[in-house]
This record gives structure tokens, sequence and C-alpha cells, in this order.
């Protein structure tokens, strides 16, 4: 049996093939991205779902950045997983998803609905935001826009949405689950903003912008507007507390509580930047 592992010169593939001890076959889409990653892997991509090398009884971690081609690719590669003989699929969606959502949410409803209705055997990781991408949000004057409000999130290291992968793809695979991932405790933005001041040693403060100026704030930084309306929208609603909870579900996978902000931030090599 191979666990064969997409996306795996991303954030979560790196750290999962580091949880698997190497023991994993990775898929990359160019040969010289697979010299550091310390596992064997082949070349391909998930556009050409031939390309992903599955045997029979094989399990697959399947996750990517997102782009237009994202829906159709990742439904013709678990398509072809089941044709395969795949033993389970495991894949990264986020907390919510659902085929009508905004942005992500939307691409991954319908991607997760397909691996739900496909008779793959199925694991669904629905974490919420990653702390990873937080230092990168601080702009030179040490502030972060968003368009929250007060509602808190519970941010996830996404080494740990990484460690719950590891810990189903090496136990027997069990029944179809959708897990929904956080960290330990949900701060505000305030509070983050606060942590990060503490991390990098410098003020920072947190900027509330409703809707319509986060929309324009997030295309003067280059998204198209549509985008960044929809950015800014799912921010608001987001911030309307449905990330406010956090569940206990990392631990109960793993074994082990999941990081802290201030542990991310601590262990974080460089917290200025984007990791
Ligand atoms: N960031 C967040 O806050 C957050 C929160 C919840 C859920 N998520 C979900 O987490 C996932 C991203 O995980 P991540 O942060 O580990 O990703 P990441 O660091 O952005 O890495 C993306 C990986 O996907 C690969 N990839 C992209 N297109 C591909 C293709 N056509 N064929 C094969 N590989 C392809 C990339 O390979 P190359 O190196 O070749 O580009 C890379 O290995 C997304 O589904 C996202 O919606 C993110």
């Amino acid at each position: 049996m191979t666990i064969v592992v997409t996306g795996a010169t991303g954030t979560i593939g790196r750290a999962l093939i580091a949880e698997l001890g190497g023991a994993a076959l990775a898929l990359v889409r160019r040969p010289e991205q697979g010299a550091d990653l310390g596992c064997a892997y082949v070349v391909g991509d998930l556009e050409r779902p031939e390309s992903v090398p599955i045997e029979p009884g094989d399990r697959l971690f399947l996750n990517s950045s997102i782009w237009p081609g994202f829906v159709a690719a990742h439904r013709a590669v678990i398509d072809h997983a089941a044709a395969r003989g795949a033993a389970q699929v495991v894949t990264v969606s986020v907390r919510g998803a659902t085929p009508d959502g905004l942005l992500a949410s939307g691409l991954h409803g319908q991607v997760d609905d397909h691996l739900r209705a496909s008779g793959v055997p199925w694991s669904i990781l629905a974490p919420v935001g990653f702390m990873q991408n937080l230092p990168g949000d601080v702009d030179e004057e040490g502030r972060i826009f968003g368009s929250y409000g007060p509602g808190p999130v519970g941010y996830i290291d996404a080494r740990d949405v990484a460690a719950v992968a590891a810990a189903l793809l090496t136990r027997p695979v069990g029944d179809d689950a959708t897990y929904e991932l956080t960290g330990p405790s949900a701060p505000t933005h305030d509070e983050i903003a606060a942590e990060l001041a503490r991390a990098l040693g410098r003020p920072v403060r947190y900027v509330d912008l409703p809707v319509e100026e986060g929309a324009g704030h997030f295309a003067k930084r280059g998204l198209p507007a549509p985008a960044a309306r929809d950015l800014a929208l799912l921010m608001a609603q987001v911030g309307d507390g449905r990330w406010a909870t956090t569940t206990t579900t990392v631990a109960d996978v793993v074994g082990r509580p999941p990081r802290s902000l201030r542990e991310f931030l601590e262990q974080a090599e460089s917290p200025t930047a984007r990791r």
C-alpha cells in the first residue's frame, strides 16, 4: 500500500511528508521539485488525472491550491482514484463549505459533494483559516485589514491539518467523515494583532472595514473587483461567528492539542514572512 501525496510542495504537503517520515509517493509538477521533498516522487499534474499514480489499495491525499480548473480537476482525480481501486481519499476542504458558498467555500463544496458520492472511502478535512497566513497580512505600517468585525476565529496551524491527515492515512481506514479542524482558541482580530505585535516586536493593529470599503481595499491590492467583494463578504460571514467555536478534533485524532497562535509564532523561522 502506497500513500500518494498531492500538493506535496505546499504547506500541508511538506508537513505531511515529514509526519509520514518520508513513507509517501509525492506528485510534483516539475522534476526539480522532487529533490528536497524527502520521499519518492513522480511527475504529474492534477489536470491530467491519469498522471496520479494510484494502484489498487493505495491511499490518496488530495490537495492543491485553488485555480480556475480546480473543481473539474479534483473531481476527475476522484473518479480516477475510484476507478483504480483506491482504498481511501483524504482531502482538504474548508469549514462550512457548501456548493453555493463564496470563493473557495463554493469550490470545495462542489468537490466535497462529488467525493461523498464517489464510492471511495473518504475523509474530508475542513479547517478554518491557517495561522501561516497571518504574519504576511501585516503591512509596512503594522496594519492588518479585514471585514471580520469583532467575531473570533479559531485559526489553525496548517501543520496540525497535516498531522490529522497523517493519522487518518496510516491507521486502518475508518468510517467516512468530515473533520472540522480548529486551533485551541478563537481570538478576535484585535487579539491576533496583539499576538503578532508581541512576536514581531513592533506595533500591529487590526483595521476593520465595512464590506464595501473592504472590497475597495482588496481591489486596490490587485484582486479583480468581483473577487475583492466576495473576499470582503466572506470575511464578514466568517466574522458573524461561524468560525468562532473551536473543536477538539485535532486532539481527538492526533492525541495532543493543536498548536496555539503564540506557539506557532514562536516556532516560525521568520514571522515577518508569509510561509
Ligand atoms: N490558507 C488557508 O487559510 C486555508 C484555510 C482552509 C482551507 N485551505 C485549503 O487548503 C488548501 C491549500 O493547502 P496548502 O496551503 O498546503 O497549499 P499551498 O501551500 O498553496 O500549496 C499548493 C500545492 O498544490 C500544488 N498544485 C497546485 N496546482 C496543482 C496542479 N494542477 N496539479 C498538481 N499540484 C498542484 C502546488 O504545486 P506547485 O508547487 O507545483 O505549485 C502545491 O504543492 C486549499 O484547498 C485551500 O482552500 C486553506
